[in-house]
C-alpha cells in the first residue's frame, strides 16, 4: 500500500500543498521550524484520524485561518482510496472514505497501516507506565477489533468498582455484594487483555532482538520484557487478598491497568543506563518490530515514517538503518532531516530511487 498524492489545505504552518509521491522513498529536507514534520502528522492523520503530536484537533487548523483539509489519494490492494479529513473551527471532524462518511471514526483504524518513529518516542522510554501501556494497546488494536472494546469494557468496570470502593469506605453502603460482581467482571475483561499484550509481546521480541542487534552491530545485550502481577497470580486472588488495601485507599491496586513494559540495558533500565543514541536505537528497533508485526498481521506493509531519524545517530548505525528501510520488507518510506547533501550520500548507498522535497516556511517543493 502506498499514499500517492496528499493535498493540504491550512494544515498548522503549510497553507497549501499537492504532493506526489514515489512508492519507494521520499524525503522533506529543510531547516528546523520549515514544517516537515507537520507533512508527516498529515500522513499520520490520515490513518489515524488525529495528530501524533497535538491530541487538540483545532490547534493543528493554521493559526490565522478557520479550517484545515488532508486529503490523500491511496493505492492499497491493487484500488484506489481516498481518504478525506476536514475540519472547521468549533465544528466535529469530517472524516471519509472514497466520498462516504464514516459513523464511527475506529472502522477506519487499520485500513491505512502505519509506523511513525520520531525523537518524541524518546518518552515511551523516559516517562511513567502508562504511556508504555498506550503504546501495546495501540499496536494491538490496529489489528484486533475486539481489544479495544474489552479495554473499554474493562476501564469503565474499574471505575465502578473503585466507586464502589469509595462508598463501603465512606460507609455509605456495605454494598460487597456490588464488589464481588465488579470482581467478577474485572477478572473476565483482564484475562483477556493479558492474553493478548503476552501473545503480543511474544511475537514482537524476537523481531525486535534481531533488528538492535543488526543496527548495533550486536555490541549491547538489550530487552524487553512485559510486566502484570498477573504472571504469578490470578486476579481475583490479587482483588481479594488487597481488598483491605483497596477500601483504604478507595482504588483497585492490581489488575492490568498498572501493566508495564520493562526496557533493559544488561539487565538496567535503559532510562538509566542508556547513551542517547542507545535509546535512539532502542527505539527505533521497536518501531521497525511494530512494522514486521503489523505486516504479518494485515497483510499490507505498512507506510513508514522517520521523523529526524539520523540525529544522535553515529553513521555506521545510520546508514545500516537506511540499508535496512530500503529493502524489499519495506514499502513507502518518508524521511525528513535537516542536512541534505548528508542524507543524499546516505541514500545513494541503497541504490534505490528516492524524491526530495524542499521545505521552506510552510511551503513544499520538489527537487529537480
Ligand atoms: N496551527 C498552526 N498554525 C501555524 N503554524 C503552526 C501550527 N502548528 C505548528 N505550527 C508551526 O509549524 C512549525 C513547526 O513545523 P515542524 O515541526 O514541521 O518543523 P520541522 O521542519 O519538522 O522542524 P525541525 O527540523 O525542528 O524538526 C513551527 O514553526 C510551528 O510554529
Ligand atoms: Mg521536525
Amino acid at each position: 500500500m502506498y499514499i500517492k498524492h496528499l493535498h493540504l489545505i491550512n494544515f498548522k504552518n503549510i497553507l497549501q500543498a499537492d504532493l506526489d509521491f514515489l512508492s519507494g522513498i521520499n524525503c522533506f529536507v529543510g531547516d528546523n521550524g520549515a514544517g516537515k514534520t507537520n507533512v508527516l502528522d498529515a500522513l499520520y492523520y490520515l490513518s489515524f484520524c488525529k495528530s501524533y503530536f497535538n491530541p487538540v484537533d483545532s490547534q493543528n487548523i493554521n493559526h490565522e485561518e478557520s479550517f484545515f483539509v488532508i486529503q490523500g489519494k491511496y493505492q492499497r490492494l491493487d484500488e484506489d482510496e481516498l481518504v478525506y479529513c476536514g475540519l472547521k473551527k468549533g465544528q466535529k471532524k469530517y472524516f471519509k472514505r472514497n466520498g462516504k462518511e464514516y459513523q464511527k471514526l475506529a472502522e477506519h483504524i487499520g485500513l491505512l497501516p502505519l509506523v511513525m518513529i520520531s525523537p518524541s518516542d524518546e518518552q515511551l522510554i523516559n516517562e511513567g507506565s502508562e504511556l508504555r501501556r498506550k503504546y501495546m494497546d495501540g499496536v494491538i488494536s490496529q489489528y484486533d477489533k475486539e481489544y479495544l472494546d474489552v479495554l473499554i469494557k474493562y476501564n469503565r468496570a474499574l471505575q465502578q468498582r473503585n466507586a464502589t470502593l469509595k462508598s463501603i469506605r465512606e460507609s455509605r453502603a456495605q454494598d460487597f455484594g456490588m464488589l464481588e460482581l465488579w470482581d467478577e467482571q474485572l477478572c473476565h475483561l483482564a484475562q483477556k487483555i493479558y492474553d493478548k499484550r503476552v501473545a503480543f509481546i511474544e511475537e514482537l521480541v524476537p523481531v525486535f532482538q534481531e533488528c538492535y542487534a543488526y543496527v548495533s552491530d550486536n555490541r549491547e545485550e538489550i530487552a524487553l520484557e512485559y510486566q502484570s502481577s498477573l504472571k504469578e497470580e490470578s486476579l481475583k486472588t490479587l482483588l481479594l487478598s488487597n481488598r483491605t488495601k483497596d477500601l483504604i485507599l478507595g482504588y483497585t491496586t492490581k489488575g492490568v491497568h498498572k501493566d508495564d513494559l520493562n526496557l533493559l540495558l544488561k539487565d538496567f533500565p535503559i532510562k538509566k543506563v542508556a547513551s542517547q543514541g542507545q535509546k535512539k536505537t532502542f527505539l527505533i528497533a521497536l518501531k521497525l518490530s511494530q512494522y514486521e508485526f503489523l505486516k504479518r498481521h494485515n497483510g499490507i506493509k505498512p507506510i513508514l515514517l522517520l521523523d529526524d531519524i539520523f540525529d544522535k545517530l553515529d553513521a555506521n548505525r545510520s546508514s545500516k538503518i537506511l540499508q535496512l528501510v530500503a529493502e524489499d520488507k519495506f514499502n513507502q518510506i518518508f524521511i525528513t532531516d535537516t542536512k541534505k547533501d548528508q542524507l543524499k550520500k546516505i541514500l545513494e548507498t541503497t541504490g534505490k530511487d528516492f524524491r526530495i522535497f524542499n521545505v521552506n516556511g510552510g511551503e513544499i517543493n520538489i527537487e529537480n
